[in-house]
């Protein structure tokens, strides 16, 4: 036994020394479950039991040296290896980085939350209504009987007889005030759908809608909060003008043109040579849509109005092609933060 323990010392020196096998290798044969260590000790009781302790404590301290000296061996090569990663792997520090693009905003979007900040500001909330709505709300709630001329003015897109693609954001004007009721003070921002496409209508474009309904309400409170949205969106010294114009849910209604930002009135391309922009349509809340909606038009008075953000936009940044917003190119689109 003392003879094999020798025997054992010399070879795995040797195996360490000449580096015949892996390391790890190494670990396993001589100290693993089944290795030489493991099975030395169960050859212990083939020994007298008299030198059973003493040997045992030889076992184990060579095994402890060994052990030791497998660990140093270890570390040795650890040591190495970062050391050789260190000096192959250089760092060039005078590379250019890889900058990260960030994304912006669409620039609809961001017009749309101007004009909806300028109206939070002032006690308006958001209310949204469908996209696919009835006749009803669209037209007949607002004042347009069944064949009424006034429905040539939006070009529909009729589901069937009674559902279509709502042509306008005046809808949620019905439906917020029947289901909340008066004072009420909305906005509703979304899609719209009409059968139009040129360079300035697009089949889908997205309007706001604005309500509010309360005892004392007039045209100029209508004006004073139109000029707290053209003083935001645009720049600070914008005038807003209104001309007489006809809605069959308004009375009186008006066309809403705003000082052009361009040449300050004086007469450019944009305005073209007026000095003025139409933007919006508005007007006091018809008394028949206040009735449709259980409202006493008697008690209470309201002003409305619908903006189309897609127009804003392009008077805003001057596009000329309502097309480029909704073509997604990159190039463009980037251009707006
Ligand atoms: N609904 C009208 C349109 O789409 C705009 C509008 C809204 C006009 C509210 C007056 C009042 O053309």
């Amino acid at each position: 036994m003392k003879e094999k323990l020798k025997q054992i010392r010399e070879n795995f020196q040797k195996a360490l020394r000449e580096g015949a096998e892996q390391l790890s290798q190494l670990r396993v044969k001589y100290f693993g479950k089944n290795g030489v260590f493991t099975e030395l000790m169960k050859n212990l009781k083939n020994l007298p039991p008299e030198e059973r302790p003493a040997f045992g404590k030889e076992v184990n301290q060579v095994k402890a040296e060994l052990e030791g000296a497998l660990s140093e061996a270890e570390q040795a090569e650890l040591r190495r290896k970062r050391e050789q990663e260190l000096s192959e792997d250089r760092l060039d520090v005078t590379l250019p980085g890889v900058g990260r693009k960030t994304g912006s905003l669409h620039p609809l979007t961001l017009v749309k939350n101007q004009v909806l900040d300028a109206f939070l500001g002032l006690g308006f909330e958001i209310y949204d209504g469908p996209e696919v709505e009835y006749d009803y709300y669209s037209f007949e709630a607002l004042n347009i009987p069944k064949d009424h001329p006034a429905r040539d003015m939006q070009d529909t897109f009729y589901i069937t007889d009674n559902v279509l693609l709502r042509p306008h954001t005046s809808p949620a004007q019905i439906r917020a005030m029947q289901k909340k009721g008066v004072p009420i003070r909305i906005l509703c921002p979304g899609k719209v759908f009409r059968a139009d496409d040129d360079a300035t209508h697009s089949p889908m474009f997205h309007q706001i809608e604005g309500l509010a309904v309360e005892k004392d309400i007039s045209l100029a409170d209508l004006k004073g909060v139109l000029e707290v949205f053209a003083t935001t969106v645009f720049d600070k010294s914008t005038k807003v003008r209104f001309r007489p114009s006809f809605f069959p849910f308004t009375e009186p209604s008006v066309e809403v043109d705003v000082s052009c930002s361009m040449c300050h009135g004086k007469g450019c391309r944009l305005c073209k040579g007026t000095g003025w922009i139409e933007i919006l349509g508005a007007g006091m809340v018809h008394r028949n849509v206040l009735k449709n909606c259980g409202v006493d038009p008697d008690a209470y008075r309201g002003f409305a109005f619908g903006l189309g953000i897609e127009r804003v936009t392009m008077i805003k940044y001057g596009i000329p092609d309502m097309r480029l917003l909704f073509e997604n190119d990159v190039r463009f689109l980037k251009q707006f933060i």
